[in-house]
């Protein structure tokens, strides 16, 4: 796969994609902090979670979908998927000229700069966690640190069932959390896209001491940076009757437009099922 990216256009829309609708979290830090450019947005609903595949897999499907996104002429991808993020941006980037930001190096470069301690923990899914991705960058940036990793693979259920604030996705964030608790860490990187959405479950079993980062946040800066850096920041927002944002996904879209509805408050026009299989 080559694929040729050769435009400066301001006005072309930012490609986002993850495995489904954990990267509406980011999606929607990007709408907040640059309100004018227009995204484009793939879940891959049919196909996920990631968390739980080999890194080959989910290569495999990143290069797909970042054929896919080519197609609009973006003028960058970001990799809305920590799991995509952990293990298949370097090959992103190898094989295409697109810029491409993912979720995990902002997040890992906030928690570095954050702890006091130097005692930082990540959450995440088991692929994430095991590809010890956010030790690697952590310690790039501050070596005087020490990772505690913990994958916590029930929070993308409880969190796609809506139960955000729930006596059940308090007790297994108990079971979860105890450990990193006594382990006396300053700082929580909520590592998987679905995480935002139970922050306020999170930072109460944390206790007020324990900063949490937020990737999705983290990357939308840096996005608006990268894009002010290259001259791409688009500065005025789409015509009237523009279609700002699209949604694309790989299985049914009513299911998917119900849970974006309740994470995105600008309303989802449209969301168009594709064969990403084909790309
Ligand atoms: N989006 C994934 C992540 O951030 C979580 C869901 C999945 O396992 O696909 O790692």
């Amino acid at each position: 796969m080559t694929v040729e990216w050769n435009h400066t256009d301001i006005n072309a829309p930012i490609g986002v994609f993850d495995s489904g609708v954990g990267g509406l979290t980011v999606a929607r830090e990007i709408m907040r902090q640059i309100p004018n450019e227009k995204i484009i947005y793939f879940g891959d609903t049919a196909r996920v979670p990631y968390g739980s595949k080999s890194r080959e897999t989910v290569t495999r499907f990143s290069k797909q979908i970042v054929r896919f996104l080519s197609t609009f002429q973006v003028k960058t991808i970001v990799v809305a998927c920590n799991t995509a993020s952990a293990y298949a941006l370097d090959e992103l980037e190898r094989e295409s000229d697109i810029p491409m930001i993912g979720v995990v190096k902002p997040g890992a470069k906030a928690a570095s700069e954050v702890t006091r301690n130097g005692r930082i923990g990540v959450i995440a899914t088991e692929a994430t966690i095991g590809s010890k991705i956010y030790n690697q960058y952590i310690t790039e940036l501050n070596k005087d640190v020490t990772i505690y990793g913990k994958a916590c693979p029930l929070f993308v259920p409880l969190v796609e069932e809506g139960l955000w604030e729930d006596p059940v996705t308090d007790e297994i964030a108990q079971r979860y959390l105890s450990e990193l608790i006594d382990l006396d860490i300053d700082t929580l990187i909520l590592g998987c896209t679905h995480y935002p959405l139970i922050r306020s479950t999170l930072g109460r079993i944390m206790g007020e001491k324990v900063t949490l980062v937020n990737p999705a946040y983290e990357t939308a800066r840096e996005l608006k940076e990268m894009l002010g850096e290259r001259g791409l920041l688009n500065d005025h927002a789409p015509a009237l009757g523009e279609n700002q944002y699209q949604f694309y996904v790989s299985d049914t879209a009513d299911k998917f437009k119900n849970f974006a509805n309740s994470i995105i408050k600008y309303g989802i026009l449209s969301a168009k099922t594709i064969h990403i299989e084909e790309y």
